[in-house]
């Protein structure tokens, strides 16, 4: 069962520097990790003003209707509701994307995936039309990053998922590679068909489900009770997606073409496993760590 907490219904604050103060500590006592850094975010959206503005203007009094507004949405961020919900907003690779409730946040160890990947395409220089494909494409961040930082590329982006795709297609728009990009909506590689040819594609990119469903008790609540299950979980094992994108990317890769993988925790080796066990990739199976140190990103090469 979900419990609502109420923060107190009497403003405390008058000025933006006192609703700062005000909102970090409550923000600290809600048990958000983050409070100052998050009450921060929260006050540059709703003002729409940026960090140094927020302290230039730390002195100008709120309306009655802003605080009203304010504390709506600090009372959403102390019931949980992850800040990106909130503000619809999440920066990745340099770039702002729009977020919305239904769609997964993109998250900073992504960004390897996609620098890894972008590294690859462009030393390896397969041809003048490069082929990838994005699996799973969430809000199109993948996707995006690629073919904003690839001349002459087109991106096959797939979803199951509508309102991702929806989303998806928002932030190609707003970073101008709209037609660089084409959304597809289905199972994997179901939606290939007849739209992609086999054996054309320089590369094959995701960041699929992967938690296994046994830890969706020990999720934090921002995570468990908000985000998309249909984003988040990959069978008991958490290797479900893993296992059906492995056997089938050989069928629509290049000779040489690469499959570059997320992975969760703990889940590198067994990944690398299952790769070794399909005959059409090579031996030298990359594994790259993140800033954390843990194995984050499988390569595979198409024999
Ligand atoms: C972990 S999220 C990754 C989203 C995005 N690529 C990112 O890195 O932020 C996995 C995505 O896979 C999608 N998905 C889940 N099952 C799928 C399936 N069977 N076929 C295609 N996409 C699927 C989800 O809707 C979700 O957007």
């Amino acid at each position: 069962m979900k419990f609502k907490i109420m923060v107190e219904k009497k403003y405390k604050f008058q000025t933006i520097g006192q609703a700062f103060k005000n909102i970090s500590d409550i923000f600290k006592n809600g048990g958000i990790i983050n409070s100052e850094r998050e009450a921060e975010i929260l006050l540059s959206y709703f003002l729409e003003m940026n960090r140094s503005e927020i302290y230039l203007n730390s002195n100008r009094i709120l309306k009655d209707i802003e605080k009203k507004q304010l504390e709506e949405k600090i009372q959403k961020r102390i019931n949980k509701i992850p800040l990106q919900y909130i503000t619809k907003h999440q920066e990745f690779m340099g770039m702002d994307f729009l977020i919305e409730s239904g769609v997964l946040i993109p998250r900073p160890e992504t960004e390897i995936l996609v620098e890894e990947a972008i590294k690859k395409i462009k030393n390896y220089k397969y041809s003048d039309n490069i082929k990838v494909a994005d699996l799973g494409t969430g809000a199109g961040v993948i996707a995006i990053s690629i073919a904003n930082f690839i001349n002459n590329i087109t991106v096959y982006a797939t979803d199951i998922s509508k309102k991702s795709l929806q989303i998806a297609l928002k932030n190609a728009q707003k970073h101008d590679c709209k037609d660089k990009i084409i959304f597809l909506q289905g199972d994997l590689f179901e939606p290939f068909k007849n739209k992609i040819e086999k054996l054309s594609l320089e590369a094959i990119i995701s960041n699929p489900p992967y938690i296994d469903s046994c830890d969706f008790e020990s999720l934090p609540p921002e995570v468990r009770d908000n985000e998309p299950r249909i984003a988040l979980f990959g069978g008991i094992d958490g290797l479900d997606y893993y296992r059906k994108i492995i056997r089938k990317s050989p069928q629509y890769l290049k000779k040489k073409g690469f499959l570059a993988l997320e992975v969760g925790a703990g889940q590198a080796r067994k990944v690398k496993e299952l790769i070794l066990k399909e005959n059409n990739f090579t031996q030298d199976i990359e594994i790259i760590k993140d800033y954390l140190g843990i194995e984050r990103v499988v390569i595979a090469y198409r024999k």
